[in-house]
C-alpha cells in the first residue's frame, strides 16, 4: 500500500523551499524594523475560542474548521487562523502588562477544510502580525505600510491595497438593517446560502463569489455612507497617512473580510497575477475581540500574509534564490587536488560558506556539469599543474567571467565569496 498526502495537504519540497525561506527571511528583518516580536502558539485549540473570536456565521465557523473531540469529549480545533490564538495568548499571558502596546507576529500553518484548488488549500501557512493597545489610524497605517514593504522588499510589484471601514458596532447595526432590506427585495436572485446570510449576517453577501449574486447587490448600499463622525474621521485620517507615506490604495466599499471581528479599517492586498486566488494578504482592526474573548477592552489591528500564494508569485518570478545555491563548486583533478580541496571544503564549510565537490575521481567535464546542475555561483579548477604553479581558475558561472587566483591566498579568497561575512 502506498501513502499519499490528504487532500488539500501539501509537501513542500526541496527545490521550493529557498522561496519560503526567502520570504521569512525577508519578513523577519521588516519586523525588527518595526519593532514586532515573535510569538509561537499551539496550532490546536478549544473550538469555542474560534466559534466565539471569528464569528458562528462566518464560512470558516460554520464549514471549514477541522475539529475533532478528545478523550474526554471536549471539542479541540486545528487553528483556521491566527488571530484568535494570538489574542488568547495575549489575555492569557498578560502580554499587555509588559507594554501598553505589543507587536507580535507569528508564522505557521492554518487549517480550513475548504475545496482545493489553484492558491487554496486545507494546510497553507501565513505570516500574522498583530499590533494591540493602540486605536488610532497611525498604527493602521503603520500595519499596512509593513504589509506592503513586505511585497515591495520581495520586488512583487503588480499588487493593489484594497481599504474600507466597517465601521463601529454602531454604524454597522445601521447598516446592517438597510442592507437586509435592500437584500430582502432581492432574494429571488441570490443563492441559497446568501438567502441565509441575508437575514443571519447580511455583510457575508458580499463576499459571495456567485456571480448572479453579484450582479443582484451591484448598486448595494455602501458602508462609508453610514458610518459615524469618529469612524469617517479615523478612516480619513488613515488616508491622508497613507498619502503621505506614499502608498496608493484603492477604496473598496465591499471589502467585508470573510471574519466577523473586524471594526473600523479593514484592507486586502490583491495581486493580478494569480487568477481567482488573488488575495495575498489581508487584515484590519478588531478593536473589540480582546473584550470579546475575556481581556481587557484593549484595540488591536492585524493582517496575515498567505504564504503558498507569495511563494506562487515568486516562482513565477523566478526570484533569485541566492541562498539556495553552492557559493562554490570545486573541482579537483588527481588524488593530490582531491586530498587538499577535501581540506579547503572542511574548513570552509565549517565557517559558514556552501561548498560542493566531487567524492570521488571524476573527469572535468563531469564535475562542471555536476556544479551547473547544483547552479553553484562559482567553481574552483585545480589539478597538479595549479598545485605546481599555485594559480588556478575561478569561474564564475553566472557572468562565465574567470580569473587566476593565487592559491597561497586561498582562504582570503575564498572569505570573499559570499560577501565577506564569512570566516574561511
Ligand atoms: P484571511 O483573509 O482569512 O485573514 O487570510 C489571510 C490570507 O491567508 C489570505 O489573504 C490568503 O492569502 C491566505 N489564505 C487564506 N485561506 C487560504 C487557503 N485556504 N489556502 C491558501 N491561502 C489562504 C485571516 O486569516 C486573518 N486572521 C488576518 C488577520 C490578522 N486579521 C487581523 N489579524
Amino acid at each position: 500500500m502506498e501513502f499519499t498526502s490528504i487532500k488539500g495537504f501539501k509537501d513542500i519540497l526541496p527545490d521550493e523551499i529557498a522561496y519560503w525561506q526567502q520570504l521569512e527571511i525577508t519578513a523577519r528583518n521588516i519586523f525588527r524594523a518595526f519593532g514586532f516580536q515573535e510569538i509561537r502558539t499551539p496550532i490546536l485549540e478549544k473550538t469555542e475560542l474560534f466559534n466565539r473570536g471569528i464569528g458562528e456565521e462566518t464560512d470558516i465557523v460554520s464549514k471549514e474548521m477541522y475539529s475533532l473531540k478528545d478523550s474526554k469529549g471536549k471539542s479541540l480545533t486545528l487553528r483556521p487562523e491566527a488571530t484568535a490564538s494570538v489574542v488568547r495568548a495575549y489575555i492569557q499571558n498578560r502580554l499587555y502588562l509588559k507594554s501598553p502596546v505589543q507587536k507580535l507576529f507569528t508564522i505557521g500553518p492554518m487549517f480550513r477544510h475548504e475545496r482545493p484548488q489553484k492558491g487554496r488549500l486545507r494546510q497553507f501557512h501565513q505570516i500574522n502580525a498583530e499590533l494591540f493597545g493602540d486605536s488610532g489610524p497611525k498604527s493602521d497605517a503603520e500595519m499596512i505600510t509593513l504589509a506592503m514593504g513586505l511585497f515591495e522588499s520581495m520586488r512583487l510589484n503588480d499588487i493593489t491595497l484594497h481599504i474600507n471601514s466597517l465601521g463601529c458596532d454602531q454604524c454597522r447595526e445601521k447598516f446592517r438593517d438597510e442592507l437586509k432590506n435592500y437584500l430582502g427585495l432581492r432574494l429571488d436572485f441570490l443563492c441559497r446560502d446568501c438567502r441565509r446570510r441575508a437575514h443571519t449576517n447580511p455583510l457575508r453577501v458580499f463576499d459571495c463569489k456567485i456571480e448572479t449574486c453579484n450582479q443582484a447587490i451591484s448598486d448595494a448600499p455602501s458602508i462609508l455612507q453610514f458610518l459615524c463622525q469618529e469612524c469617517e474621521r479615523h478612516f480619513e485620517s488613515l488616508q491622508e497617512y497613507l498619502n503621505r507615506i506614499g502608498i496608493s490604495f484603492v477604496l473598496d466599499h465591499r471589502l467585508v473580510r470573510g471574519l466577523d471581528y473586524y471594526t473600523k479599517t479593514a484592507f486586502e492586498i490583491q495581486t493580478g497575477e494569480l487568477g481567482a486566488q488573488n488575495a495575498i494578504a489581508g487584515g484590519g482592526r478588531y478593536d473589540g475581540l480582546v473584550k470579546l474573548l475575556g481581556g481587557p477592552d484593549h484595540p488591536a489591528i492585524g493582517f496575515a500574509v498567505g504564504m503558498e500564494r507569495v511563494v506562487a508569485l515568486l516562482q513565477q518570478k523566478r526570484f533569485e534564490a541566492d541562498h539556495d545555491r553552492p557559493d562554490l563548486f570545486i573541482a579537483a583533478l588527481g588524488k593530490k587536488a582531491e586530498e587538499i580541496s577535501f581540506d579547503w571544503a572542511i574548513k570552509c564549510r565549517r565557517d559558514g560558506l556552501w561548498i560542493e565537490m566531487d567524492y570521488g575521481p571524476k573527469g572535468l567535464k563531469a564535475q562542471m556539469k555536476r556544479a551547473g546542475k547544483l547552479n553553484a555561483k562559482k567553481v574552483l579548477i585545480v589539478g597538479e599543474n595549479e598545485l605546481f604553479s599555485g594559480k588556478a581558475v575561478l569561474r564564475n558561472m553566472d557572468t562565465k567571467v574567470q580569473e587566476e587566483i593565487d592559491l597561497n591566498n586561498i582562504y582570503d579568497i575564498l572569505n570573499r565569496l559570499d560577501g565577506g561575512e564569512q570566516n574561511c
